[in-house]
């Protein structure tokens, strides 16, 4: 078994961070939310645990807290932030509010005594820049705890009880304006805790591929193609897995990318030689989706209307026990609110919080563990070609979360025609392995332009276009003037219907990637 690494989620926005950097670092790690965190220690053995930070304060009356076991098991445990104080409060310590002498953003703490989670990078009386964000802080240590850094306003910047390997900082060692934060988390993971860090995705992979035989045994499984990275790497893992178990269902919701149907059946049928089934269940979906505006039940309509296709498909090949899904890592942390834990549910990502309760075959879900670069590296590992490794990633829903408002044919065709011609330009200029995702919006607005001697009265469009390592967080990427001049006026001239481009200069957060 591959060494690992426990962390306990207090809810902060950049836990999933904390995730990323432990695994670049060659260490499997899995986050659980705080209040199943007992839970989990039942079947899962780490050789270290990691506190994260959390918006509460642990001053506040129902503060939440990590289980006993945690201090108990006898492993390492690093708190970040709300992690590092309510390790202190929860073994004897003190934490106070404190209003006026709060802490946010770029800070530089002093070593004043040498301390594992510096070694090789930082000895007594060196300084360091980090990234804090803090309200309460310390004010008395546990028994047994020294401090190792001070800040100006955290003089238990970095504290440490070497004897028991508990270790905690006030300061953001996962962000990247802590820059040396990631041999920080490595100094724990590797030197602290014993990890090896020879995790890597062909063992991922060989693991995987054990769990699914496992999981599925002799049952068959139905999968589901939407032209997207995902679930092609699902589909392909599971091919390597179980063979002739597998069947693969493009269900064509009518909103899909120009030519994406020919792209998936010709790489699965004719490359992979795959067995695939193409529904066109396109009358369906936007007969379901008639007059309704409404994005989060958009989303409940498209995931429940895709159960129900892939229902009737596994009865038409006799039965399916299985349904195989390319949920991610970041959708099932963005949904653990759903099922009490500690972060608010921005959106229900279908693939995971839409599942309706009543649907008859079980989940396998074979990427929910890893982050979309990982699954690209792993779709490298089972020799996918590049050109669809490289994909920009394309939601469950589709087009419909492009459309606010009502969608229609006509503008699904519309929308299309211009997503077409803007990526077009983006790979004439080189410029689509360098970002992260754009399509093209079509906003229920018309305005009024004027096109040789006539007015006109049409859609507007906008065009998205972000740079990003995961989706969690995202800058919007700034193509030149020229650029943005040239595909707007190709939409306008080329695409029936519009007659006015804009272009989204939203971060994420507090943008979200997709419009809806
Ligand atoms: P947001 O819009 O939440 O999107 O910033 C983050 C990333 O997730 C994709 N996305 C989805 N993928 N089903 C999916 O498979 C969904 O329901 C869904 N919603 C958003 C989005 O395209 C972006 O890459």
């Amino acid at each position: 078994m591959t060494d690992s690494i426990l962390i306990v989620d207090f809810g902060s926005q950049v836990t999933q961070l904390i995730a990323r950097r432990v695994r670049e670092s060659g260490v499997y790690c899995e986050i659980v939310p705080f209040n199943k965190a007992d839970e989990m220690l039942d079947h899962f053995n780490p050789k270290g645990i990691i506190l994260s930070g959390g918006p509460a304060s642990v001053t506040g009356i129902d503060a939440p807290r990590a289980p006993d076991r945690v201090f108990t098991s006898g492993v390492p445990v690093l708190g970040i932030c709300y992690g590092e104080q309510t390790m202190c409060e929860q073994l004897g310590g003190k934490v106070e509010g404190s209003e006026d002498e709060r802490e946010f953003g770029r800070a530089v703490i002093s070593v004043i005594e040498d301390c594992a989670l510096f070694e090789g990078m930082l000895t007594t009386g060196e300084q360091e820049p980090v990234w804090m964000s803090h309200g309460d802080r310390v004010v008395a240590l546990p028994k047994g705890f020294k401090v190792v850094a001070v800040s100006s306003n955290a003089p238990f910047a970095a504290i440490a009880d070497e004897s028991r390997h508990f270790y905690g900082v006030q300061f953001h060692p996962e962000v990247a304006h802590t820059p040396r934060g990631k041999l920080m988390l490595r100094n724990f993971t590797h030197r602290i805790s014993g990890c090896k860090g020879d995790w890597t995705m062909a063992a991922f992979k060989d693991v995987e591929i054990a769990r699914i035989r496992k999981q599925v045994g002799k049952e068959r499984v139905i999968c589901g193609l939407s032209g997207g990275v995902d679930s092609s790497v699902v589909a392909v893992l599971l091919h390597e897995a179980i063979g002739d178990q597998l069947q693969c269902v493009f269900v064509d919701t009518g909103m899909m990318r120009a030519g994406e149907a020919e792209q998936v059946v010709n790489l699965f049928r004719h490359h992979y030689n795959i067995p695939l089934i193409h529904n066109d269940a396109s009358d369906l979906f936007l007969g379901k989706l008639d007059g309704v505006s409404d994005p989060e039940k958009k989303r409940k309509i498209i995931g429940a209307t895709f159960i129900d296709v892939f229902e009737a498909e596994a009865k038409n090949i006799g039965g399916a026990a299985f349904l195989a899904q390319g949920t991610l890592y970041p959708d099932v942390i963005e949904s653990v609110s759903f099922t009490g834990g500690p972060s608010v549910t921005i959106k229900s990502h279908h693939n995971v919080g839409g599942l309706p309760e009543r649907m008859n075959m079980k989940l396998v879900e074979p990427l929910r563990e890893l982050f979309k670069d990982e699954v690209r590296v792993l779709g490298r590992e089972l020799g996918l070609p590049e050109d669809f490794v490289g994909r920009h990633p394309f939601p469950g829903p589709g087009l419909a979360i492009r459309i606010p408002g009502e969608i229609t044919r006509e503008k699904l065709d519309i929308l299309r025609k211009a997503d077409v011609v803007y990526l077009d330009e983006i790979r004439k200029a080189g410029l689509y392995d360098t970002i992260w995702q754009a399509f093209a919006v079509l906003l229920p607005v018309r305005t009024v332009g004027v096109m040789g001697d006539g007015r006109t009265y049409d859609y507007v469009c906008a065009l998205r276009a972000v740079t990003s390592t995961d989706g969690m967080t995202a800058d919007y990427y700034p193509f030149t003037h020229d650029f943005l001049g040239r595909v707007s006026t190709r939409i306008i001239n080329e695409v029936k219907g519009i007659n006015r481009v804009v272009y989204d200069i939203t971060a994420k957060p507090p943008g979200t990637i997709e419009w809806e």
